[in-house]
């Protein structure tokens, strides 16, 4: 029999429909009849120890090296880490140096681990002389520039180098600054003058006693190890402008070339700036400079103190 063309397309599209309800009943009964999904459970301290496990862990990097060759050189334990990968948690790769073919510092090894051993490896570094401030970064403990920090020549000590503390790594042992440079903005560190040149002036001049002032802030090459060691910097790191930047703040109010002495401490005033810091010294002692932060804020404090008082007498003038 010769079915007709629209009724053939009818029967067809109702039976497609036919067979699609028939699917839809069954995922109903088959989601009725399965057992019902429990919330999942908090972690119990033995997934939390299982998990820790797999951060911090450490391995020897191949170096093809046998256990007696191992005795004879230095072991540098490098903390590693890529946040862009998932694949590559927290870690220490240990790597041996042989001190004898090493330059003494620790940028030494880390530059000879990059250029010999494994490429891959990440840090900053500039000047190799202590004055750029890009090579901080915590060895054995303490933060330091590496290319002024010796390497202990005792074999047998193991040492370790992982990032400054504190600040959200960008990759192995470089940490992420642009906070502290927007921080270091806000100060608006350097010369500012009301009273412009006379047409024969070349320089401000100032005297002995005057320059001898600086003595002490301008050597600070903004390398971070004092904020970051700070435990005011570690809660309020966004807010709180730190004892390098203070110590910064401080090196421009008593420069006498400098004629914003007032609005510079005017700006100063408040919770996150100046009342935040309450002289714990940490950022002294890390200091790989010798400078002391916490004695620069201290008096920084202290002027103030002075300014606000003058300013509530209606004197705005104060005198350094
Ligand atoms: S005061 Fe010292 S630790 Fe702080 S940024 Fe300057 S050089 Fe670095
Ligand atoms: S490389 Fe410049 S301070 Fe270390």
């Amino acid at each position: 029999m010769i079915v007709p063309r629209r009724l053939s397309k009818i029967f067809t599209q109702s039976t497609r429909t036919f067979t699609i309800v028939n699917r839809i009943q069954e995922k109903i009964s088959s989601f009725l009849s399965s057992e019902v999904i429990e919330k999942p459970k908090p972690p119990k301290l033995i997934d939390i120890i299982g998990t820790l496990k797999n951060i911090n862990y450490r391995y020897d990097y191949p170096q093809n090296l046998t256990k007696e060759q191992k005795e004879h050189m230095k072991r540098f334990d490098v903390f590693r880490y890529d946040p862009m990968s998932s694949a590559d948690p927290p870690h220490f790769v240990s790597y041996y140096i042989d001190l004898d073919e090493c330059g003494p510092m620790f940028l030494d090894a880390l530059i000879k681990i990059k250029d010999e051993i494994d490429s891959t490896l990440t840090f900053r570094r500039s000047c190799r002389e202590g004055i750029c401030g890009s090579c901080s970064m915590n060895i054995d403990g303490r933060h330091n520039l590496a290319c002024i920090a010796a390497i202990p020549k005792n074999n047998l000590e193991k040492s370790f180098i992982a990032p400054l503390t504190s600040m959200n790594v960008l990759r192995d042992l470089v940490v992420d600054m642009s906070n502290f440079y927007n921080q270091y903005k806000v100060i608006q560190p350097h010369l500012k003058r009301k009273t412009l040149k006379q047409p024969n002036e070349k320089e401000y001049h100032q005297s002995i006693e005057e320059r001898a002032k600086i003595d002490g802030l301008y050597e600070c090459v903004l390398c971070l190890s004092c904020s970051s060691s700070c435990p005011s910097y570690w809660w309020h790191s966004n807010e709180y402008l730190g004892p390098a930047i203070l110590q910064q703040a401080f090196r421009w109010v008593i420069d006498s070339r400098d004629e914003y002495k007032e609005e510079r401490l005017e700006m100063l005033g408040g919770d996150m700036k100046l009342d935040e810091c309450f002289q714990v010294g940490v950022c002294s002692l890390a200091c790989p400079k010798g400078l002391d932060p916490r004695k620069s804020t201290e008096e920084l404090q202290a002027l103030y103190k002075e300014y606000e008082r003058k300013k509530a007498r209606g004197e705005r003038t104060i005198q350094i």
